[in-house]
């Protein structure tokens, strides 16, 4: 099966480690991947030869160049810090800025990956495959073309990234685990697969060894492709119960060495993608592409609240809760009804979805109970609503920007009760400039992929207090935050790329307004945990978006750390009480 098996030799190089002594293939273009069987047509097979009829359904894998995990020169040695950006009666130095203000005892320098995104590996150790192992080989997904079959083997190479983190003085690494690898047949009636707890387990303790603290997701978008072929994955009701089979067999393995833990990543956007393309081809019966966001979004909600109660049960030591996204930001006209009411929509749709159940009312927001219908949204029960509260133990938020919201702008009467306009049922939007003369929110998007991110630092602080005042909390992590450079994909030479101006001036601006939120808004922010520790695979971006703060060669997969990395290294120093600091 593996025609590569090479020892590998570590050598430094300028402080990169290069990695892989023979250069991999090139990337192989896309196949364009057969849609999927009609749900529940597949025939539950858990042998090896079911295993390899799975893998069929995607199409075939690039084998990676190594499959031993890789040991790294310690310590790990940085290049040399780059100069100050700028002269400092323009900007402070990162350790300048707001010298006099220091972050609580305790607080979390993180960096975040998730296990599509960074591990490779997809077919080794018995992994099954994922929905996104599918989805980027369907026809026209991948904006580049590419897959994540190796992106930044961190499968095998998770020691050097750790290695880096150490040098870097992060102190705490949130990273996701493949449902596929422990159960490469998703189902609670199916095998676990031994090599792939094994996998997680050595990569915990190789954290705890090292001084970072593991913070473990249990999903992270890649959903067995298994139950999707069986039963639609999180539109069918069988979810929950192999969910929490899953989770149970994982908290069990890591009792105690993981104490911060999340149910679902970002279940918001994962919900929403069933109901567009690829993931709208293999829908079950009797779901359709507008209903299914809703149908998973209840799904989501009993599988997060099962897995909880399974955790509170077992004397799980630690805190869970799951990774929310998006934000609260102003009405984009200050004094237009519309727009006020808009806000509302936003909040209620985009986050008061996952988090009105499970930490205030158990239920859903009633703006969305007043505009769908139970055929697209599935009401709760008064016991599933008891069940559901205070099923969370802090608050975690992907704050990546902070825009204005507005109503639709043929007004939001044209909009609430009329299923076939384009904004409903959210009826609201989120808008890059101005209503007075149409200025950008803030620094701007790379046009080549994350359009819809903006560096807005202004409206961060006015964001983290709604949420506190919607969805009061004793501790707040910003479960993810970053910036995708524009351009940086076209820029072919090192020190074109490691010079990421905006997304160090994002990370910098966001960071002392974190400083402002905690001193003098009374926020209980207690870590902001960076993404990414290195360039990866980004969804359907693929490899066009870059939001790492390392460099990836995708040759010889070395890490080259940017001036982001250094000005937040240097920030933390100098804001982190001196015993969260991790260093070599
Ligand atoms: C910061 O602290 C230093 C030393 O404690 C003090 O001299 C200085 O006035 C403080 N600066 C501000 C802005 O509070
Ligand atoms: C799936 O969604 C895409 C938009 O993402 C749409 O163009 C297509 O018609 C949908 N297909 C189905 C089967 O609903
Ligand atoms: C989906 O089903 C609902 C409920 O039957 C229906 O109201 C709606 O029009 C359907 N939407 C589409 C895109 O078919
Ligand atoms: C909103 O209304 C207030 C009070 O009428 C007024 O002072 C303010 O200038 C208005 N703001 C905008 C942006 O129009
Ligand atoms: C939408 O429908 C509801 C229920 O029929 C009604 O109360 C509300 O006024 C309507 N809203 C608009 C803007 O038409
Ligand atoms: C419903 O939305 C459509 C599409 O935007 C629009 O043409 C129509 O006028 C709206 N209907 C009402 C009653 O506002
Ligand atoms: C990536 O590595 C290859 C092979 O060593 C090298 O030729 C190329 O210049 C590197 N790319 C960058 C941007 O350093
Ligand atoms: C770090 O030091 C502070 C103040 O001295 C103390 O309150 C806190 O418990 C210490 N934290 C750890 C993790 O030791």
């Amino acid at each position: 099966m593996l025609s590569l098996l090479v020892s590998a030799t570590v050598t430094l190089v300028n402080g990169a480690t290069s990695v892989v002594p023979a250069p991999p293939p090139p990337t192989p273009a896309p196949s364009t991947g057969a849609s999927l069987p009609s749900v529940g047509s597949v025939a539950r097979d858990y042998s090896p030869a079911g295993w390899e009829s799975l893998w069929n359904l995607v199409g075939p894998v690039q084998s990676p160049p190594i499959t031993t995990t890789v040991d790294p020169v310690l310590p790990d040695v940085l290049p040399s810090p780059p100069p100050a950006l700028y002269p400092s009666w323009f900007a402070p130095q990162p350790a300048d800025i707001f010298p006099n203000l220091t972050l609580p005892s305790g607080f979390l320098f993180g960096v975040s990956t998730a296990a599509y995104q960074v591990e490779g590996a997809v077919k080794e150790d018995g992994k099954g495959p994922t929905s996104w192992d599918w989805a980027s080989r369907q026809p026209g997904v991948m904006v580049d073309g590419s897959t994540a079959d190796i992106t930044d083997l961190q499968y095998y190479l998770y020691k050097l990234d750790v290695a880096r983190m150490v040098s870097l003085g992060i102190n705490a690494h949130s990273f996701s685990i493949s449902w596929a690898r422990i159960y490469p047949f998703g189902a609670a009636d199916s095998p676990v697969n031994q090599a792939g707890l094994d996998h997680y387990s050595n990569l915990i303790d190789y954290h705890l060894e090292m001084g970072i603290k593991p913070v473990a997701t249990l999903f992270h978008w890649d959903t067995p492709l298994a139950l999707v072929a069986y039963y639609g994955g999180f539109l069918g009701p069988q979810i929950v119960d192999d969910f929490v089979n899953y989770a149970k067999t994982v908290f069990a393995a890591y009792k105690g060495r993981v104490t911060t833990w999340y149910t679902f990543n970002e279940p918001r956007v994962f919900c929403a993608e069933l109901g567009i393309y690829p993931f709208n081809t293999s829908l079950p019966i009797g779901v359709n592409s507008t209903q299914a966001p809703f149908i998973c979004s209840y799904y989501v909600v009993k599988a997060h609240v099962a897995a909880v109660k399974a955790f509170r049960e077992m004397g799980m030591p630690g805190e869970i809760a799951y990774k929310n996204d998006d934000f609260v930001g102003p009405p984009w006209r200050a004094n237009s009804t519309d727009d006020i009411e808009a806000v509302e929509r936003h909040a209620a749709f985009q986050i008061g979805v996952f988090s009105d159940p499970v930490y205030t009312t158990g239920d859903w927001p009633p703006i969305m109970k007043e505009t769908l219908p139970p055929s697209f949204l599935p009401r709760f029960t008064p016991e599933e609503i008891a069940e559901n509260k205070g099923t969370a133990d802090f608050y975690a938020i992907d704050d990546y920007r902070d825009q204005w919201l507005a109503a639709p702008l043929d007004g939001l009467a044209a909009c609430v009760n009329n299923t076939s306009h384009p904004l409903w049922p959210q009826c609201n939007q989120l808008m890059l400039y101005d209503s007075n003369a149409g200025w950008s929110a803030g620094p701007n998007p790379d046009p080549d992929s994350a359009s819809w991110l903006q560096s807005t630092p202004q409206n961060f602080r006015y964001s983290l207090q709604q949420l506190q005042a919607r969805w009061p909390t004793n501790k707040l992590y910003i479960s993810e935050y970053g910036f995708d450079e524009a351009y940086e994909v076209d820029r072919t030479e090192l020190y074109l790329i490691t010079e990421d101006v905006t997304r160090t001036n994002y990370y910098m601006t966001y960071l002392g307004e974190a400083l402002l939120s905690i001193h003098n808004d009374g926020i209980p922010l207690m870590g902001a945990f960076a993404w990414s520790i290195v360039d990866n695979a980004e969804w359907n971006y693929g490899f066009n978006a870059k939001f790492g703060i390392q460099y990836l060669n995708h040759t010889t997969l070395t890490r080259t750390p940017k001036r982001s990395a250094y000005a937040l290294s240097q920030f933390f120093a100098a804001h982190l009480q001196k015993n969260d600091t991790v260093l070599p």
